[in-house]
C-alpha cells in the first residue's frame, strides 16, 4: 500500500528536486537480495546497489546479526586516546585486501569525510616531511569527491561547486579524460592516455614543490561514468612519483569489488599513495569510510615526541563499535562468496548485455568496466529530460531502479545478480527507451 499519509515536508531531501519527488514519493519499505520492495507492494530490480553501496546484496542477516550483537555489548567507545578492539580487527583485516604497502587505515564516516582526510593527510605529510611548500591540490573535471568543502574544491563538478562561494585556493583541475571518437568502447578506451601529460604542465606552471597531490576516481561514477583510457592512470602514476606528488584514488564506488578486484588499484595495476573508500565497505548497512594510505605516508608522521598527537583530525565515530562490526561482517562475506571476483567473471555478459541498447538512435555513447554501465541519451531541448525520463519509466512502468545523472543512466547492481537478472534489467531499460523513443 502506498503510504499517501505520510507527510513529506520537514525531511529537506538531499541531491533530490524536493517538490517534484513529492508530487509523485518513490519510496521503498524492505529489501532482500537483489530487490527492493516498493511502498506499493512491486519487487523492485536493484540496479544501483542502492547508491553504489550494497555489493552483497540487501538484508544480509550476517551484517544485521554483527550488528545487533555489538549494538548490545558495546555500544560506543571512543577512539581519541581510547579504543576498543574492532577497528584494529577492521584495519587488520582490511589491509589483506589493499594493495602492497597499503598498510594502514584512517576510519571516517562516509565518503566525503574520507576526500577530506585524504586532503589533509597529504599536506600534512609533505610538512611532516619538511615540504612546506607543497599544499596545491590538483583534482579532475567531472570529479565527485563527496560534498565537504576539500572534496568541492578538487572535485570538478559546476553544479556541485557554484552555489557556495569561496572553494579551497590553491586547487587546479585536470582535463575529463576522454576524448571523441572513444564512444561504445567496451572497457577502457583506447585513445587518451596522453591527456595525463597535462599534470607535467602544471608542474611547469606551480613547480612540483608546490604541489601536493592529485585525487582522480580511478573511474568516474557520479559524474557519468567514464572510464580511463588505457596508459592513463599509469602515466598520471609516473608524473606523480617523479615529483614527489602524491597521487590519490578516490574509490568510494570502485572499492570493494566493483570493477572485478578489490580496488580499481588493483584492477589498473596502478598503486597510488592514498585510497578512499566508504559504502562497499559495510555494504551501505552502517555508515563508515576507511582512507588506506601507503607505509611511508603513515610513518612520516611517527616522529616527534611520542606523547604528542601526530594528527590533529579524526571524528568521534571514526572506528565506531557498530559500524566496525558491520565491516568486517561484510569483508566476510565478500572473501567467502569470492564477491570480488564476481564482476570480473561476470563483465562481458554484462558488457554485451549493455551494449546491446546501442540500437536506439537516441543512444549516444555506452560504456562499461566491471559491474559498472552507463547509457548516455542524446539530449532534447532541455538537459537531462531524457534521462530522467528513462529512469522514471524504469521504476513505474519496469520495477527496475536505475540511476540517472544528466542525460546518463547509471547502472551498478549488486555483484550477485545472476546473468538472468542482467538481462531482467537490460530489459527494463530497451522497453522503457521504446516506449519513450
Ligand atoms: C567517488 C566518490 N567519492 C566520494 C563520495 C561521497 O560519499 P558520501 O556520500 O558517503 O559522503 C561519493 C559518493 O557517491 C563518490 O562516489
Amino acid at each position: 500500500m502506498a503510504q499517501n499519509d505520510l507527510a513529506l515536508d520537514a525531511f529537506w531531501m538531499p541531491f533530490t528536486a524536493n517538490r517534484q519527488f513529492k508530487s509523485e514519493p518513490r519510496l521503498m519499505v524492505s529489501a532482500k537480495g537483489m530487490h527492493y520492495t516498493s511502498d506499493d507492494d512491486r519487487q523492485i530490480l536493484d540496479g544501483t546497489a542502492g547508491l553504489w553501496c550494497t555489493n552483497a546484496g540487501h538484508a544480509r542477516r550476517e551484517i544485521s546479526a554483527a550488528v545487533s550483537k555489538q549494538i548490545n555489548q558495546l555500544d560506543f567507545a571512543p577512539t581519541f586516546q581510547m579504543a576498543h578492539p574492532l577497528p584494529f580487527e577492521l584495519a587488520n583485516k582490511l589491509i589483506k585486501h589493499s594493495p602492497e604497502n597499503m598498510n594502514h587505515v584512517f576510519f571516517t564516516n562516509s565518503g566525503s569525510e574520507s576526500a577530506d582526510t585524504a586532503l589533509k593527510i597529504a599536506i600534512a605529510y609533505h610538512k611532516a616531511k619538511g615540504n612546506h611548500g607543497k599544499t596545491r591540490l590538483i583534482g579532475r573535471e567531472k570529479g565527485y569527491h563527496g560534498t565537504n568543502f576539500g572534496g568541492i574544491s578538487v572535485g570538478g563538478l559546476g553544479n556541485n561547486r557554484r552555489a557556495f562561494g569561496n572553494l579551497l585556493t590553491g586547487v587546479d583541475h585536470l582535463k575529463h579524460a576522454w576524448v571523441p571518437g572513444s564512444e561504445f568502447s567496451k572497457g577502457q578506451p583506447e585513445q587518451g592516455a596522453e591527456l595525463a601529460d597535462e599534470l607535467n604542465d602544471m608542474v611547469l606552471l606551480h613547480g612540483a614543490e608546490n604541489i601536493a597531490a592529485v585525487m582522480v576516481e580511478p573511474v568516474v561514477g557520479s559524474g557519468g561514468v567514464w572510464i580511463p583510457p588505457k596508459g592513463y592512470l599509469e602515466r598520471l602514476r609516473k608524473i606523480t612519483a617523479d615529483n614527489d606528488i602524491l597521487l590519490i584514488f578516490d574509490e568510494v564506488i570502485t572499492g570493494y569489488g566493483r570493477v572485478g578486484h578489490a580496488f580499481a588499484a588493483q584492477r589498473f595495476g596502478v598503486t597510488p599513495d592514498i585510497i578512499t573508500t566508504a559504502k562497499g565497505l559495510t555494504n551501505g548497512a552502517i555508515p563508515m569510510g576507511a582512507v588506506f594510505v601507503q607505509s611511508k605516508i603513515h610513518d612520516a608522521f611517527m616522529h616527534g615526541p611520542e606523547e604528542v598527537i601526530e594528527l590533529f583530525h579524526g571524528y568521534t565515530y571514526s572506528g565506531h563499535p557498530v559500524a566496525a562490526a558491520a565491516g568486517l561482517a561484510t569483508i566476510e562475506i565478500y572473501e567467502r562468496e569470492n564477491l570480488f571476483n564476481k564482476a570480473i567473471e561476470l563483465e562481458s555478459y554484462w558488457a554485451e548485455a549493455l551494449h546491446s541498447l546501442r540500437e536506439f538512435d537516441v543512444v549516444k555513447d555506452i560504456r562499461n568496466i566491471g559491474l559498472v554501465g552507463a547509457i548516455e541519451f542524446k539530449p532534447s531541448d532541455k538537459a537531462g529530460e531524457r534521462g530522467y525520463k528513462v529512469f522514471h519509466e524504469c521504476f513505474w512502468q519496469h520495477n527496475a531502479l536505475v540511476r540517472c545523472t544528466a542525460d546518463t543512466i547509471a547502472m551498478s547492481p549488486p555483484l550477485i545478480i545472476e546473468k538472468n537478472q542482467i538481462d531482467e534489467l537490460m530489459d527494463a531499460m530497451r522497453k522503457a527507451i521504446k516506449s519513450l523513443y
